[in-house]
C-alpha cells in the first residue's frame, strides 16, 4: 500500500519524505487554509519535494469552471493530481482532465456507487473518507472492502485511496483490505510506530544496559 501524507505541510513532509515514506500528498482546501500559504506556491513547493503524485483540489463548483481550474493546477508541475468533488459536475470534470492525460482525484466520496461512477468517468484515484462515516457511526472500513471488491470484480484501474484517515489502526486495517493507497495526516503515520510493548521493553533494555554497564562506542 502506498503513503500519500494528508498535509500542506512543508515541514511535516519533508520530514517523512527523507524516511522514504512518502509516495505523494494530498490537499483539500481546509489544509491549504490550515496552512496560512498561497495555493498555487504551497503546492508547487510539495511537487517540487516529492516525486509522487500531489493531489491539489479546485474549488469551483460547475465542470467548465472546474476543467479550467484543473489545468491551471496540473500546468504546476507534472505530478500534481487535480482533484475534484464527487458531484455529477465533478465526474465531467473528471472524464475531461483524464481524457486530456492528466491525473484526477475524485474526493468526498462515500457509497460504492459514487465510486463506480468515478472508476467510468476514468478517475486515476478515488478518496472514500473512512473517518467521516464512522464520525456518523457507521463504518468507514466496510466501504473500502465494497470498493474494493467491486473495482476487482470487473479489473477498475482507478486506485483506491483511502482517506480522512484518523487512526493507526485505520492504516493497517486499509492494507489488510488492499486499499491501493491511504492518505493520512503526519501524526497518524508517526503513530504506526507506537506500541506500548516496545516502550515496556526498551525501558527493560535501558536499565539493563546501565546496571551492566554495556558500551558500545
Ligand atoms: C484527503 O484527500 C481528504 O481531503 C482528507 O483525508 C479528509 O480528511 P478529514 O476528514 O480528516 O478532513
Amino acid at each position: 500500500m502506498k503513503f500519500f501524507v494528508d498535509t500542506a505541510e512543508i515541514d511535516a513532509i519533508a520530514e517523512l519524505n527523507d524516511l522514504g515514506m512518502v509516495d505523494g500528498v494530498t490537499t483539500n482546501p481546509s489544509l491549504i487554509k490550515k496552512s496560512g500559504r498561497d495555493i498555487l506556491e504551497v503546492t508547487k513547493e510539495i511537487c517540487d519535494l516529492v516525486d509522487g503524485p500531489v493531489s491539489a483540489e479546485v474549488v469551483a463548483l460547475k465542470a467548465e469552471d472546474m476543467i479550467a481550474e484543473g489545468r491551471k493546477l496540473a500546468e504546476i508541475a507534472e505530478n500534481i493530481a487535480v482533484k475534484v468533488p464527487l458531484t455529477w459536475d465533478g465526474l465531467k470534470a473528471c472524464k475531461v482532465l483524464t481524457d486530456e492525460g492528466k491525473m484526477v482525484n475524485v474526493t468526498l466520496c462515500f457509497s460504492a456507487n459514487q465510486a463506480l461512477l468515478a472508476a467510468k468517468a476514468g478517475a486515476t484515484f478515488i478518496s472514500p473518507f473512512i473517518g467521516r462515516l464512522d464520525d456518523l457511526n457507521m463504518d468507514g472500513l466496510d466501504l473500502i472492502a465494497d470498493i474494493r471488491e467491486i473495482y476487482d470484480n470487473y479489473g477498475f484501474e482507478t486506485n483506491i485511496l483511502a482517506a480522512s484517515i484518523r487512526t493507526a489502526n485505520h492504516m493497517s486495517e486499509c492494507a489488510k483490505i488492499g486499499a491501493d493507497v491511504a492518505t493520512a495526516p503526519p501524526g497518524v503515520i508517526k503513530a504506526m510506530a507506537n506500541h506500548i510493548l516496545t516502550d515496556k521493553g526498551l525501558d527493560q533494555f535501558v536499565k539493563d544496559a546501565a546496571a551492566a554497564k554495556i558500551k558500545i562506542l
